[in-house]
C-alpha cells in the first residue's frame, strides 16, 4: 500500500474513535444528568418487633429473651399440653384447629399453606416473623397482642411457663433458630 491509502485507512480509524468518543459523551449528558440523593428506593421498616414496644396497651408481662437458654424444655412440652387440642407441633403435624406450629420461631407470621388466619392475624402479620419476643407477648394473652385473633385461648401468665414453652416450640425444628443475643 503507499502513503496516500495509509493515511486514508488512519484517518478512517481515528474518525471511527472520535465518533464513539463523541457519543459516549452525549450518553453521559443524557444518562448520568443528576446523582440521586439515595441510591435506589427508600424502604419503610418496620421498628424491629421486640413485642413490649409494639403490642397494643394491656397487663405489662416480663421478656423471656434471658431465660430461654435455660429454660426447660421438657417442662415446656407439658405446658404445650393447653395447645395440643388446637396445634399440632411436630414435623408434618397437621392444622387442627389452629395452624401446625412446626418450625414456628422465626416462621412467616399466618403463613401455614391450607390455614384459614383470621384478617387481624394477617394484618398483624405484615411481612413479619415470628420472633421470641413476639410470640412470648402473643402467648401472654393472645387476644390483647393480636386484636381480633380467632385464636381462643386466655393466655400464660407465668413467665417461667411461657419461657419453657417457647424453648420447647423452638426444639420443635430440624434446626432450631438461634438463642436471641444477651
Ligand atoms: C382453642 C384452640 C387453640 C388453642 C388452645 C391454642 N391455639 Fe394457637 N391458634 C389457634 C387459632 C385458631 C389460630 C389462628 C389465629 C388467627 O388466625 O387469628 C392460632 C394461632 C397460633 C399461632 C400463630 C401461628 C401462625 O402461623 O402465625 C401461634 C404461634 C399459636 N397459635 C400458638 C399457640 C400456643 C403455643 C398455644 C398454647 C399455649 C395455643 N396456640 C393454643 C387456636 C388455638
Amino acid at each position: 500500500m503507499d502513503l496516500f491509502e495509509f493515511n486514508k485507512i488512519a484517518m478512517a480509524v481515528l474518525g471511527t474513535v472520535f465518533i464513539v468518543m463523541c457519543l459516549n459523551f452525549a450518553a453521559d449528558g443524557l444518562f448520568h444528568s443528576e446523582n440521586p440523593e439515595q441510591k435506589g428506593y427508600a424502604i419503610e421498616m418496620a421498628e424491629a418487633s421486640t413485642g413490649g414496644e409494639t403490642a397494643p396497651a394491656g397487663p405489662a408481662y416480663e421478656p423471656i429473651s434471658a431465660m430461654l437458654a435455660s429454660a426447660d424444655i421438657g417442662a415446656g412440652e407439658k405446658v404445650f399440653k393447653k395447645c395440643a387440642a388446637c396445634h399440632d407441633a411436630s414435623a408434618g403435624g397437621k392444622n387442627k384447629v389452629g395452624p401446625a406450629l412446626y418450625e414456628i420461631v422465626n416462621r412467616n407470621i399466618a403463613s401455614t399453606d391450607g390455614f384459614s388466619y383470621s384478617g387481624a392475624l394477617k394484618e398483624f402479620a405484615a411481612g413479619k416473623q415470628w420472633t421470641y419476643e413476639d410470640l412470648n407477648g402473643f402467648l401472654f394473652k393472645p387476644k390483647a397482642y393480636v386484636k381480633g385473633t380467632s385464636m381462643g385461648f386466655g393466655g400464660i401468665k407465668k413467665v417461667a411457663d411461657r419461657a419453657n414453652l417457647v424453648a420447647y416450640l423452638r426444639s420443635q425444628a430440624a434446626s432450631p433458630a438461634a438463642l436471641p443475643a444477651e
